[in-house]
């Protein structure tokens, strides 16, 4: 299912979210407006405000905050991202330059500062002590598991644990706050916000598994991001730690050392041990676990168009190609 089919039962809802995305990121400074519409007019997926949506829609919300807590949550993945280019030296994001190759590092820094503060007054707005918990949290979580990633890069002993840790603190954490909002808009008991927020980590968890997937086997024409980025900066993902644990010694070595010194000159040897160990199945299948769990973490939500398209997300976090 494509991205278009699944945001079907929410168009109106994103067109309201892209306005106030427009209406916000309004600024004075010229280079600000320049930076902050090249990334958000790019061409993102929209999936974490859809979670916004969905989980307000599911739990019956009728107003209009939903709108505003989307955009705050796609301000805050878009910061991110401008950030984790600058510290991944990547080149290309969502099939152009990223803003770090085109306007400079210390731009596109200074443009996240702007739209992670930009979101801070939004939530503000919004004048709910819950909901700014949630976020606040969230993003500074978030920041944890860019440092924690930071360490990890070059450790060729980093475990499976510790790469979960990683991943569920950088994305992972965003879904969940993402999830988490609708249903506090709605005013859900404490259970089913835990079930939502439940919800929104497993999904997020299978979504940066398989973006780790992507990095050895995307076609960069779809994911619009450059095939290998993860080698070059030695990270230890999940399809790296298979091989070392489970290939031959000569494969694990290779790794080993792909990772201790980065760069892409391995990368067609580390893909090819990666390919011989099956690796990328076996991290398919732990991203498939996540969203099961994330599946039954909502079974018991009353049955609406908003929990199908939920549950049909599951799906695509594991199936997609970008
Ligand atoms: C990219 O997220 C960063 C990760 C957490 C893997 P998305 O794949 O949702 O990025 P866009 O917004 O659709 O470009
Ligand atoms: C996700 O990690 C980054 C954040 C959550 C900020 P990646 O480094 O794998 O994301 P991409 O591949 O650059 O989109
Ligand atoms: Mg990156
Ligand atoms: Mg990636």
């Amino acid at each position: 299912m494509s991205v278009q089919q699944l945001f079907a039962p929410i168009a109106a809802d994103m067109q309201a979210v892209d306005a106030v995305i427009r209406q916000r990121l309004h600024s004075d400074v010229v280079l600000i407006r320049q930076v902050a519409e090249y990334i958000i007019h790019s061409g993102g997926k929209r999936l974490r405000p859809a979670l916004v949506l969905y989980t307000a829609g599911a739990m019956g919300y009728h107003g209009t905050q939903h709108h505003e807590l989307a955009a705050v949550v796609e301000f805050i993945h878009t910061a991110t991202l401008l950030h984790d280019d600058v510290v991944d030296e990547s080149e290309l994001r969502r099939g152009n330059k990223t803003a770090n190759a085109l306007f400079g590092n210390a731009a596109s820094v200074l443009v996240g500062d702007f739209l992670y503060s930009r979101a801070f007054q939004m939530m503000v707005g919004v004048d709910n002590m819950r909901v700014m918990q949630v976020l606040s949290d969230a993003t500074n979580v978030i920041a944890e598991g860019e440092v924690l990633q930071l360490l990890n890069c070059h450790n060729a002993d980093v475990a499976i644990d510790d790469y979960l840790r990683v991943i569920r603190y950088k994305t992972a954490k965003l879904f969940e706050a993402a999830a988490r909002l609708g249903g506090i808009l709605a005013g859900a008991d404490d259970e089913t916000e835990a079930r939502l927020a439940a919800f929104g980590m497993h999904l997020g968890t299978a979504f940066q598994i398989i973006d780790d997937v992507l990095d050895y086997s995307a076609d960069e024409s779809e994911t619009g991001k450059h095939l290998g980025d993860d080698l070059a900066e030695g990270k230890p993902t999940l399809p790296l730690i298979h091989v070392m644990q489970h290939g031959t010694p000569e494969q694990s070595a290779l790794v080993r050392n792909a990772i201790e010194q980065g760069g892409r000159d391995d990368f067609a040897a580390v893909l090819a041990a990666i390919q011989a160990t099956g690796a990328l199945d076996v991290a398919r299948a732990h991203a498939a676990e996540e969203s099961q769990r994330a599946i039954a973490a909502i079974s018991d939500l009353p049955p609406s168009l908003f929990k199908e398209s939920l549950l049909q997300l599951s799906d695509f976090a594991v199936a997609r190609k970008h």
